[in-house]
């Protein structure tokens, strides 16, 4: 969507503000031998509590109130009887809804006892959404975000996931602009307007540069075995820096 009003950055601020809650509150609870599914439960009290309402649910009939993805498993993770181990790198995703506006935000992080080379994967990949953020502004073509994210991921000694895209969000959880790729595509002659609420998710793997569907028809997992970080933020387009709303 585009922002018209003062009251539709509010709605946007406000939803952000609970979608980023959500997932302080749950990577607070996060524990060895806790279910996804207990996490899930723990996110959707959550959002319940604050009149939210989970959109993966809502708009795709998703079995869970948020996605968790565990090592292998990239996004979409289903929250099931799969238990937290030590060491997992954890990747949680809140998005939802209130008064008809969407949120959308993810984190990756590790559980003790900390592999440095995954801590490191996550840290990169939030610095390098913040790089891009921090890069964009009223003017700017929508290909910088791609073009950052490969030169940052190149920097870094990662692969960048190709097949999975930042996107439009604010009036439904995935709405025009639509497929803003991860890489940089010359061919793509859009440019980020005042008002625009857009995701940045940028997804860093040690190996692989795509993700697979897996048989349940969500999950998405590396088809090597080697790991990826995502970092998501909500964000308005502004004259000057942009307005993150995802923040608690
Ligand atoms: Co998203
Ligand atoms: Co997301």
């Amino acid at each position: 969507m585009t922002v018209e009003s003062q009251k539709d950055i509010d709605g946007l601020k406000e939803i952000g503000k609970i979608v980023a809650l959500t997932i302080n509150e749950m990577k607070r609870h996060a524990r060895v031998g806790m279910t996804t599914k207990e996490l899930d439960d723990i996110g959707g009290q959550i959002l319940k509590k604050y009149g939210a309402v989970p959109a993966p649910k809502t708009v795709y009939n998703f079995p869970g109130n948020t996605c968790i993805s565990i090592n292998h498993e990239i996004a979409h993770g289903i929250p099931g009887n799969r238990k937290i181990q030590p060491g997992d790198l954890i990747n949680i995703d809140v998005s939802a809804e209130l008064g008809g506006y969407f949120a959308d935000a993810g984190h990756s992080f590790v559980m003790p006892p900390y592999n440095p080379a995954l801590t490191r994967l996550c840290d990169y990949t939030y610095k390098t959404m913040m790089k891009v953020i921090s890069s964009l502004k009223h003017g700017v073509k929508m290909n910088e975000i791609g073009r950052i994210i490969q030169t940052e991921a190149k920097k870094g000694g990662y692969q960048v996931i190709q097949n999975l895209c930042s996107h439009g969000v604010g009036r439904s959880l995935h709405e025009s602009p639509n497929e803003i790729l991860p890489y940089y595509d010359r061919h793509d002659k859009r440019v980020l307007k005042e008002g625009m609420v857009i995701t940045i998710e940028p997804f860093l793997s040690t190996g692989a540069d795509y993700v697979v569907e897996q048989p349940d028809g969500w999950t998405l997992c590396l088809p090597d075995r080697s790991f990826a970080a995502q970092q998501e933020h909500t964000i308005i387009i502004t004259k000057g820096q942009p307005i993150i709303v995802t923040v608690a």
